[in-house]
């Protein structure tokens, strides 16, 4: 008798032990968007611990004298940095030296004998990375307002960001059903170990394919593809993970595809997609031939930027440091035609 009511009471006991595992400690939540949406984020405390410790800002070296002879006039191979006093010239060779090649030092870029030389391809690229940073804390305000980057937002004081995509292999055709697999069907991280395609970049991070789930398609009139329709949901899973959001971040799941009821976050968003774009084309892929072998992808690809390379699974990069206000020498005059401005093709949102 006591071992037939014993049993369920252990059943639940152990049910009640293995659900408790789920998730743990309580999650919490926080609602952003307007009453009654149902916009709420559900983060786990635990996890946005473990976040914390990795995504602290590094404190800013002491100012520079900003009067005195500009680095063109002193040195003898300054292409970007002509404007800024030998003195912020100087602090911005320590800082990114402590930002990409904190055990290299200044060798990493520069053969120590001669300065102005340019015989390390890293000093190549490290020029260009002062460009493309000065764009985006310039250009791309639309996306990272005053808080701007610096190197340190993707490198994190390693040579190679931790978070950059190549294209994957070509798929392979062996014929048959399993002949093509349209780059999908193989659980991947990218896309949260869904089946979903796995390379929603190419397509939109890169190329500025249509970003759309349904409905017609503007140049033909036909429907979306499934295709499609499988990119972009695979292109929402990687800025959902990137950002440590859910779905509701930046959409009313009423219907997603409208901006009436979007979060501004959704437009910043926007703005964050052609800035990617914008990044991969004119900076990384002319970048390609620059690189040694070894650090292109197996298509012989260079490695690019998407969401993660700044976010690193937080909603605002080192939680919103200021990063560009420290370092005069990362700012540079804004390229009015570098920006989609906000015309017709920019969205609005508008709480409903
Ligand atoms: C990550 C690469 C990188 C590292 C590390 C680095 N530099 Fe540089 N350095 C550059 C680049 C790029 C330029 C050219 C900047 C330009 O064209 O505006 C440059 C230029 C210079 C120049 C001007 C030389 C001339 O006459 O043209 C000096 C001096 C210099 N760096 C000193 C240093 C010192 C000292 C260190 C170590 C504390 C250092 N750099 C570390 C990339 C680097
Ligand atoms: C938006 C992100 C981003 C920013 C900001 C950025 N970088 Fe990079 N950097 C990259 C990517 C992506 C690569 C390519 C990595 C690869 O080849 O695997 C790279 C590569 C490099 C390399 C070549 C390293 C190697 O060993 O091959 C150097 C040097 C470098 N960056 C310097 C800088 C400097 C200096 C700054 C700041 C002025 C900077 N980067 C800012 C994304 C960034
Ligand atoms: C950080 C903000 C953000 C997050 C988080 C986000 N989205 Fe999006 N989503 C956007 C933006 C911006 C667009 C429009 C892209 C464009 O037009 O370039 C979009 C477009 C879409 C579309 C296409 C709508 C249409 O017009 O057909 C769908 C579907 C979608 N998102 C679903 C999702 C799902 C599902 C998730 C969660 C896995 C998600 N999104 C997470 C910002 C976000
Ligand atoms: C070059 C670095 C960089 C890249 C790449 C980047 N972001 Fe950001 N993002 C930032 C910075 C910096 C901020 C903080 C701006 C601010 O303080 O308002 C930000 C803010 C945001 C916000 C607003 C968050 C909030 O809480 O208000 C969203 C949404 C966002 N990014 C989405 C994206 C998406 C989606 C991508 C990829 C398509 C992306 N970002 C790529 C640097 C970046």
């Amino acid at each position: 008798m006591m071992k037939v009511a014993r049993a369920p009471l252990l059943l639940m006991l152990a049910a009640a032990a293995l659900l408790a595992g789920c998730e743990r400690p309580r999650p919490d939540t926080v609602q952003n968007g307007w009453h009654g949406t149902g916009m709420v984020q559900v983060s786990n405390p635990r996890i946005n611990e473990a976040k914390a410790d990795a995504n602290q800002a590094p404190e800013p070296l002491a100012a520079a004298a900003q009067e005195g002879p500009k680095a063109g006039a002193i040195y003898q191979n300054v292409k970007v940095l002509g404007d800024v006093s030998v003195g912020e010239f100087t602090r911005t060779m320590l800082s990114l030296t402590a930002w990409v090649a904190p055990e290299q030092g200044c060798a990493y870029c520069h053969n120590t004998q001669n300065l102005a030389e340019d015989s390390k391809y890293t000093k190549v690229v490290a020029r260009r990375m002062l460009q493309m940073t000065r764009a985006i804390n310039a250009d791309w305000k639309t996306h990272v307002a005053a808080t701007g980057v610096t190197c340190y937002t993707c490198h994190r004081g390693q040579n190679i960001p931790a978070n950059v995509w190549f294209a994957p292999p070509p798929r392979p055709d062996r014929g048959g059903v399993s002949g093509d697999n349209a780059l999908q069907n193989k659980p991947a991280h990218i896309v949260g170990l869904s089946s979903l395609p796995y390379d929603p970049f190419s397509p939109y991070l890169l190329g500025d394919e249509d970003i759309r789930a349904a409905g017609l398609m503007a140049t033909t009139g036909k429907l979306q593809s499934t295709q499609h329709t499988e990119k972009t949901y695979g292109l929402m899973i990687h800025m959902s993970n990137s950002l440590g959001v859910n779905c509701t971040f930046c959409h009313n799941t009423r219907n997603f595809a409208t901006w009436d009821g979007s979060s501004p976050q959704r437009v910043t968003a926007w703005y964050g997609i052609r800035m990617v774009r914008a990044l991969n084309n004119e900076y990384l892929v002319p970048l390609t031939s620059t690189f040694p072998p070894e650090r292109l992808g197996s298509t012989g690809d260079v490695a690019k930027v998407y969401c993660n390379t700044c976010h690193n699974g937080i909603n605002k990069p080192l939680y919103g440091a200021p990063m560009a206000k420290d370092y005069p020498a990362l700012a540079a005059p804004a390229d009015p035609a570098a920006t989609p401005v906000a015309s017709a093709d920019a969205p609005a949102t508008q709480q409903p």
